[in-house]
């Protein structure tokens, strides 16, 4: 992500974090997250991930990785340096056992459509779909931030998210056969988060 996307943080509300307003079961450590992330972890901003229901191996070994510099992020980098392996646990642990959330967005049914051939072509063997989801370890992508995926995809691309190598390979396959509009087809298809 770049920094022009930072004026997105305008849902970043101080009142979600009052003291008082979270029962007992929330761990003290991730309430930092939550004026970012949301309450729960279920972002209000288009280009802030949620985190709500994302699976726990995932969580961690991202988490890992903004801290030890195998993932581009803004800010996630050096705002995770402040936390050790065992906090990391506990959030990841939190995270994901709040439910999944499906964010409703505006998508273009064309692109869409295009999108849900691609996704089977090229995506769905490790990311599932809502009908069939992922494997431990690998994030879902229906009914995510449009936006958070057109950033994180050309981090991917670009090579600053080394995450996953054959699936950095995939995108790149998929962009020289499809060119861009085959990325943005993906983007509307998770989008509408229809199967
Ligand atoms: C200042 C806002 C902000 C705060 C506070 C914040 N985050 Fe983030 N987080 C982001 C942004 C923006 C991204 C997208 C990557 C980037 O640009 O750093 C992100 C990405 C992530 C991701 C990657 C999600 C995915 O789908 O791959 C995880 C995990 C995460 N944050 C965890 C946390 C946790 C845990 C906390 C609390 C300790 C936290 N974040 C606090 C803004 C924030
Ligand atoms: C070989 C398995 C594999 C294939 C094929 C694959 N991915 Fe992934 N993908 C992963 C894994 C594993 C991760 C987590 C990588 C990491 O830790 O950064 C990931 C992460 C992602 C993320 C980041 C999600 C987040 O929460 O930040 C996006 C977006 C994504 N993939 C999109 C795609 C698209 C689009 C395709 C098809 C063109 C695709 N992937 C194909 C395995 C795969």
């Amino acid at each position: 992500m770049v920094l022009s996307v930072i004026p997105a943080y305008g849902v970043c509300n101080e009142q979600t974090v009052q003291v008082g307003r979270w029962p007992e079961a929330v761990p003290q450590v991730v309430q930092p997250c939550f004026p970012c992330h949301g309450p729960q972890g279920r972002s209000g901003s288009p280009a802030i991930p949620s985190l709500a229901g994302l699976p726990r191996d995932y969580l961690e070994d991202v988490m890992s990785a903004y801290r030890y510099g195998g993932r581009f992020g803004t800010v996630m980098g050096r705002l995770l340096r402040a936390y050790d392996d065992n906090e990391i646990r506990v959030m990841a642990r939190y995270f994901s056992r709040q439910p999944y959330l499906v964010q409703k967005q505006a998508t273009d049914w064309r692109l869409a459509d295009r999108g849900r051939l691609l996704h089977r072509r090229y995506c769905r063997d490790c990311h599932g779909d809502p009908a069939q989801p992922p494997d431990r370890g690998v994030p879902p992508l229906h009914g995510r931030w449009m936006d958070y995926l057109r950033w994180t995809l050309r981090d991917y691309l670009v090579g600053i998210n080394q995450g996953d190598e054959a699936m950095a390979n995939r995108l790149r396959d998929l962009l020289r056969r499809q060119g861009s509009e085959g990325l943005e087809s993906l983007v509307h298809y998770y989008g509408k988060a229809k199967p």
